[in-house]
């Protein structure tokens, strides 16, 4: 399986974040030897207002392109939201769906992260579907269930799926953007958990504080596909170790 390394920049980033893209596809073609491997993908999901200008510049230059949210239907009065459709028009080849920010910020259900899902799927889109346990439900040993149901409830119906490519993302909610992780042990546990769920063939990918310094063991445990990398990956030279660890 071709590991899948992801940057998602969250609500960051203007038209001079352009450098740290510069720098990433450097590094991608031949700027640093073991990120410049074609057996790894590389994917960056900028906020919407720099993803067709990035994309159309960068296009083929071994990085691509995501949104980091769509909505459920492919057009219509929806104030302020993006459609699968438009992020697939503007160049993207996936998007993340049920991040934790958004099911926490904008009360999006697992109902609703299926209908994202779905409509990524119709637009042609990967969707990066994301599940993972607040620190309670850990603590009170109850993570494996509340990933299970996350993943009962988020992920496209089978019929809408057919041979199309779904990536998991397991991102335990107290570990993003806190410096913390769970042991190798704990992320070996989950992602084995995972793999019965969704079958042998879906990279599932380990997301919560990822940096330099814990991708290379993180990236070794069995049946974690890639990263999905938030704080590191706005810094090129983070992100690019990050993927030369992989
Ligand atoms: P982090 O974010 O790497 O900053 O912890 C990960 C994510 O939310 O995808």
């Amino acid at each position: 399986m071709t590991p899948l390394i992801a940057g998602n920049w969250k609500m960051n980033g203007l038209a001079a974040a352009r450098v740290e893209v510069d720098r990433l596809v450097e590094a991608r073609n031949g700027g640093h030897q073991a990120a410049a491997r074609d057996d790894i993908d590389v994917l960056v999901c900028p906020p919407a207002t720099l993803l067709a200008p990035f994309a159309a510049e960068f296009a083929e230059k071994g990085v691509l392109w995501g949104g980091q949210d769509c909505h459920g239907s492919a057009s219509g009065a929806h104030t302020g939201d993006i459609s699968a459709e438009m992020l697939a028009d503007a160049g993207a080849g996936f998007v993340i769906v049920g991040h934790s920010e958004r099911r926490a910020d904008h009360g999006e259900g697992d109902n609703v992260v299926k209908a994202k899902a779905e409509a990524a799927l119709r637009a042609g889109l990967t969707p990066i579907v994301c599940v993972g346990e607040t620190k309670d439900q850990r603590e009170a040993g109850d993570a494996e269930r509340v990933v299970g149901g996350q993943l009962a409830g988020s992920m496209p119906a089978p019929e809408t799926v057919g041979d199309r490519e779904i990536v998991i993302a397991y991102e335990p909610v107290w570990a993003i953007g806190t410096g913390l992780t769970p042991t190798l042990d704990d992320i070996a546990s989950m992602h084995s958990f995972i793999r019965g769920a969704v079958g042998p063939t879906r990279r599932i990918l380990y997301g919560g504080s990822v940096k330099p310094t814990n991708a290379k063991d993180i990236l070794r445990v069995d049946h974690v596909g890639g990263a999905l990398v938030g704080g590191a990956s706005l810094k090129a030279d983070d992100f690019i170790e990050i993927i030369a660890a992989a």
